[in-house]
């Protein structure tokens, strides 16, 4: 398992920030078979899901309905970038012209996507988690961790954590 250390400016987003740009460019190669639930504006996942109207994204679901939709074991790659906090939950949402149930600001939320997010990746699958901690998916799903990138910001910013896993083992 590799890990790697590499500073970066923050930026709210996150896959514009230069190691985690050269990161993606290694995995998701032209974005085909990849999906992201919390796209964004700068994904480069060919499928791209949003709750707000304005991102560069073709659909603005919420993330669980969006990932129901595809079929168990049938995706390449999954990018998971969402809210790091519940503080940015509420954000996301108020921007979205939406207010979140106290559910999706819990951990059960986060669970439940990351559940959702083991179940439609296929055997050999890929899947990149992005925020403040490195459990990413974890052996119990049935993901093995193949690298680590951690992005220090410097001053009192939290580092953003890169985490990339390999689905081995149907859970
Ligand atoms: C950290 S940002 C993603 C930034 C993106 N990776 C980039 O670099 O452009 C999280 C995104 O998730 C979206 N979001 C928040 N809650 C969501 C939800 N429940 N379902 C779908 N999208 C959501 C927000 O609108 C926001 O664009």
């Amino acid at each position: 398992m590799k890990i790697t250390r590499k500073w970066a400016m923050p930026n709210k987003w996150t896959f514009t920030m230069k190691p985690i740009k050269e990161l993606l460019e290694r995995y998701v190669g032209d974005g085909t078979g990849w999906v992201d639930p919390f796209a964004g504006n700068n994904s480069p996942a060919k499928i791209r899901n949003d709750i707000n109207k304005d991102c560069n994204a073709q659909s603005n679901m919420k993330a669980i309905p969006f990932l129901e939709q595809f079929e168990e074991s049938s995706l390449k790659g999954i990018l998971l970038d969402p809210p790091y906090s519940p503080r940015q939950i509420s954000e996301h949402y108020k921007k979205a012209g939406l207010k979140p149930s106290q559910w999706e600001t819990s951990s059960g939320w986060g669970a439940k996507i990351k559940d959702l997010t083991a179940s439609r990746v296929q055997l050999g699958g890929i899947v990149i988690c992005f925020g403040w901690n490195s459990m990413g998916l974890g052996k119990n799903r049935g993901f093995e961790l193949i690298e680590v990138l951690l992005v220090p910001h410097g001053g009192a910013h939290n580092d953003t954590i890169v985490t990339v896993e390999r689905k081995i083992n149907f859970k």
